[in-house]
């Protein structure tokens, strides 16, 4: 055996592997236990040839270690030129939605009525028809106790119609005085037009405290649609009625189209209906324990979407409902 030569031809197997499987291919044929080596080493006789052999041992095992690290250090190399990422590169869009109009102008209201140390609720929708008609004062005869106008279900429950209800449970949950607004959904049995949806919002404000006056009413209002609707705009109250207040009042606001000199949107009149309001009624202080002579109070009640559609000019009151991302997307 020429070892000399075996050591050669080994040296060359190792240092040529290009892969790590090659490599310990190498290394079994070369130094595993029934390698040549291995098996004349342990034949050994002579101290000569023991140095001899295990020479060879020594240097092909740190021939295989060497290799070793050639071959990682190549194939880090490669991992790191093939598997690189382009940070630069653009990456996935992730649609990102937005506010839709309602709850944009929700929250205005609610930044609104905060600015003025109110208390924000949100309040049941299923109410009952002592909530919704009886505390309020509703005479027996109003025609929105009507199931034409009025989805009631059984036992003297509803959707509520209006967020009044709101009220009376404030009033009976503590003590005046009180600042309050609340926001949500209300239900009508109205057929679906332009300016109808029998689902829609409101906000309801109430202030109970002493000595409040139709005075605090209007400027309260004057400063949510000026909030609303921009500091150029101006309120007026026209006489009305509604069950729980007296007096009861229209509140409108200048129209912001024509400032007031008269357009289509305003119906020429210079001025936009916002809803209802009023000093709450002396019944409605009764019907929750109240003095009416020791307590005041007025209230209001304005919708939503008729807000949503003034700010944006969305002349349909569909377009808030229907999700069209078409149209959504505008506001
Ligand atoms: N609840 C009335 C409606 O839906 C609006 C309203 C009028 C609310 C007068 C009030 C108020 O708080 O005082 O038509």
């Amino acid at each position: 055996m020429d070892w000399q030569e075996h050591e050669h031809e080994a040296t060359r197997a190792i240092e040529g592997a290009a892969t790590a499987d090659d490599l310990d291919a190498a290394r079994v044929t070369y130094l595993g236990r029934k390698s040549e080596l291995a098996q004349a080493l342990r034949g050994v006789r002579d101290r000569e040839t023991g140095m001899l052999l295990n020479g060879i041992r020594i240097r092909l095992e740190a021939a295989v270690a060497e290799r070793e690290r050639v071959l990682a250090d190549e194939e880090l190399e490669r991992r790191l030129r093939d598997e690189v990422i382009d940070v630069t590169l653009p990456g996935e869009e992730l649609p990102l939605g937005h506010i839709h109009p309602i709850t944009q102008v929700r929250r205005m209201v609610e930044d609104a009525f905060l600015g003025l140390g109110y208390e924000v609720r949100d309040d049941r929708e299923v109410e009952t028809v002592e909530y919704n008609f009886d505390k309020l004062a509703f005479g027996p005869t109003h025609s929105a106790r009507s199931p034409r106008d009025t989805f009631f279900f059984e036992n003297g429950t509803v959707l509520r119609t209006e967020t009044s209800p709101s009220q009376i449970h404030i009033l009976e949950e503590k003590p005046p005085p009180i600042y309050m607004v609340s926001i949500g959904r209300v239900y009508r049995r109205d057929a679906i037009t332009a300016t109808r949806y029998p689902i829609f919002h409101q906000f309801e404000g109430l202030a109970v405290d002493k000595g409040l006056t139709l005075a605090d009413l209007q400027g309260t209002l004057l400063h949510v649609m000026r909030a609303l609707y921009g500091p150029e705009r101006r309120v007026r109250f026209r006489t009305h009625y509604f069950p729980f207040t007296e007096p009861s009042i229209e509140p409108d606001v200048s129209c912001g189209i024509c400032g007031g000199a008269g357009c289509r949107t305003c119906k020429f009149s210079g001025w936009i209906e916002m809803g209802g309001a009023g000093m709450v009624d002396p019944r409605v202080f009764e019907n929750v324990g109240l003095d009416p002579e020791e307590w005041s109070g007025f209230a209001f009640g304005c919708g939503l979407e008729r807000t949503a559609q003034l700010r944006h000019d969305i002349p349909d009151i569909r377009a808030l409902w229907e999700g069209d991302l078409r149209v959504l997307r505008q506001f």
